[in-house]
């Protein structure tokens, strides 16, 4: 075997699966039926519930997309569409609880919603989670990172590790960290489900202890199925068992 096919074929070190009770709860996902790319419709969106049961996890806060070109949601039709999750959840007896909030695109339409104050934010922290675009940094985003704390929010940025433009660029992190801004990270990354790079600048900001949630951004089957995979990697242990972690305490 060459050098180059040793190195690719390198295995990576699997180990018994973590029991994902250590963060008990997760703060990223879309399951409410057919208001974003996530669940299309109930019948899905049960599925999810019962696979994230049988990962471990108590509790649900689930994080629509709004974004103004694409999706128009707002607290009205988010809160609507958990009351029929909720009764359906009621209706089959699933031991798993849903709140809802938002994941929110900075963008200059954020900003107006920030004004009207017609957001949705999770825990006694208020926790108002935002992404940014992934081809380039967003105009404004120090000004808009301000507006969410002078509202009374805590900013959570959403994937912070999926952001190519960051990935030479330590320095934003430290500084978003500086500004307030709390840090997620979502599970797949660590399994390089989205690409090298996203699993190796992962990986940098776990063994920094810098992360502060921990989410499935769950769509769809799939990403739950990445958590089957990361409970066995070392990585994905030493994460959950980080102290500065704060599902759990939601
Ligand atoms: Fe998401």
């Amino acid at each position: 075997m060459g050098f180059f096919n040793r190195i690719f074929s390198k295995k990576e070190e699997i180990i018994d699966p973590i029991d994902i009770s250590f963060l008990k709860n997760d703060i990223h996902s879309h399951l409410i039926p057919g208001i974003d790319d996530g669940s299309p419709d109930m019948e899905t969106t049960i599925i999810l519930l019962k696979k994230f049961i049988d990962l471990g996890y108590k509790k649900v806060i689930t994080t629509p997309h709004v974004m103004s070109d694409y999706y128009k949601n707002n607290p009205e039709i988010i809160l609507s569409g958990l009351n029929n999750v909720r009764k359906e959840i009621k209706k089959q007896n699933l031991n798993i609880e849903i709140e809802a909030a938002a994941e929110y695109n900075l963008e200059p339409e954020f900003e107006k919603l920030l004004d009207d104050g017609k957001l949705l934010s999770f825990g006694a922290e208020k926790y108002l989670l935002f992404e940014l675009s992934f081809f380039d940094e967003p105009l404004r985003l120090n000004e808009t990172i301000w507006k969410m704390i002078e509202k009374g929010f805590r900013p959570v940025l959403a994937h912070v590790e999926r952001y190519g433009y960051w990935h030479n660029n330590y320095d934003k992190i430290e500084e978003m960290i500086n500004r307030g801004v709390k840090l997620q990270l979502n599970i797949g990354s660590v399994t390089g489900a989205y690409g090298p790079e996203v699993k190796k600048f992962a990986e940098r900001l776990i063994k920094d202890e810098i992360i502060d949630f921990v989410g499935s951004d769950c769509h769809h089957l799939h990403h739950l199925e990445m958590i089957n995979h990361a409970i066995r990697l070392p990585i994905f242990h030493s994460l959950v068992k980080q102290s500065q972690i704060l599902n759990k305490s939601l």
